[in-house]
């Protein structure tokens, strides 16, 4: 692989997520504001222009996974089909292929995605308590479809890791259950510090529930945790009697220096960083019918320029939400 991808730490794309709505049936405050502005249809990449840049990351850069985002990806009518097609191509059949969903349509849905090639899926799932959850989700009354996706994933034996963004004066609560829920179901459960991203409305350094803290609420009621090391962004913890957990630390111990993402937005922007200000604009590119050599030089050169990430530029102010970029 040339190294045209490499940046100046040594960082190279390894994991693609790729947005294909920026469309969600919640409203989660830490991710959208209550009335967002869908991009316009015309605006959204198609599958084939996906396509084209999912082949040219994994063949010219190394991609080796690609998570479908939103968004919420299970509102995209394509994304049966474009798992089939990644599975069905031989340059991308082997490449592990997720999705990261809130689950609401997934029991519905699952046969689809199975029968497609799916891999694994992550679901965000920030309370058990309903009306926790409706709080957190600013919905009603969805709590049950969820979990019923999530048994139904598990029941199809299909891997399947729990995301849950705490925070402080929100559902800090939801905490120990949480982790009793996931341990008696042997789910995987993460939990996120809740990063500054959705615009500033709702980010306060003290609504962080930082990792330390979380391992003192923790131990607090099964006593302390033992230190399983890291896999990807996530450390993992053993608790005396068995039970595990993650933690992404994304606030106090961000993982810049090895991040080997990137994003690629719904609308065909291309972010090497969550924290960048702006991204890549593709669309116009491959509208304009440019060459796959041109496109490559314009992909290799927004890799090599990847931030430095939060660790070392904090908090940005951009016009892009989570929900446009996919988390
Ligand atoms: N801080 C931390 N995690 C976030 N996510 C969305 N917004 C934030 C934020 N501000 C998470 C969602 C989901 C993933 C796509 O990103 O919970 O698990
Ligand atoms: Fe939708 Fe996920 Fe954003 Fe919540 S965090 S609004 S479920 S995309």
């Amino acid at each position: 692989m040339s190294r045209a991808f490499e940046d100046r730490h040594g960082r190279r794309p390894r994991k693609l997520r790729v947005s294909l709505t920026d469309r969600c049936n919640f409203r989660c405050g830490y991710c959208m504001p209550e009335q967002p502005q869908w991009a316009p249809k015309d605006q959204l990449l198609t599958a084939d222009e996906r396509l084209r840049l999912i082949r040219l990351f994994v063949e010219r850069a190394g991609v080796r996974s690609i998570r479908l985002t939103g968004g919420e990806p299970l509102l995209a009518p394509e994304l049966d089909g474009l798992i089939a097609r990644l599975r069905g191509d031989p340059l991308t059949a082997k490449l592990r292929l997720s999705i990261t969903t809130n689950a609401q349509l997934l029991h519905r849905r699952l046969p689809g995605l199975v029968a497609a090639g799916l891999d694994d899926i992550n679901v965000s799932l920030d309370a058990l308590e309903p009306a926790r959850f409706d709080a957190m989700t600013r919905t009603r009354h969805r709590l049950p479809a969820v979990l019923r996706g999530v048994e139904a994933a598990c029941e199809a034996g299909i891997p399947v890791k729990i995301n849950a963004v705490i925070v402080r004066g929100q559902n800090e609560d939801q905490i120990l259950p949480m982790l009793r829920w996931a341990m008696d179901r042997d789910l995987v459960l993460r939990f996120i510090e809740f990063m500054p991203l959705e615009g500033g409305a709702l980010w306060r350094r003290e609504r962080v529930f930082s990792e330390a803290e979380l391992i003192d609420h923790v131990t607090g009621e099964f006593g302390a945790p033992v230190s399983l090391g890291a896999d990807g962004p996530a450390s993992y913890y053993a608790l005396p009697d068995g039970g595990r957990f993650g933690v992404i630390p994304t606030v106090t111990r961000p993982f810049c220096g090895d991040c080997d993402r990137m994003r690629l937005t719904a609308t065909g922007a291309l972010y090497t960083c969550l924290f960048a200000s702006r991204g890549t604009e593709l669309r116009e590119l491959l509208r304009g019918g440019v060459d796959d050599e041109a496109l490559v030089a314009h992909l290799a050169a927004a890799s090599r320029a990847k931030p430095d990430g939060y660790a070392q530029t904090g908090a940005v102010e951009r016009p892009i939400t989570m929900h446009g970029l996919g988390g």
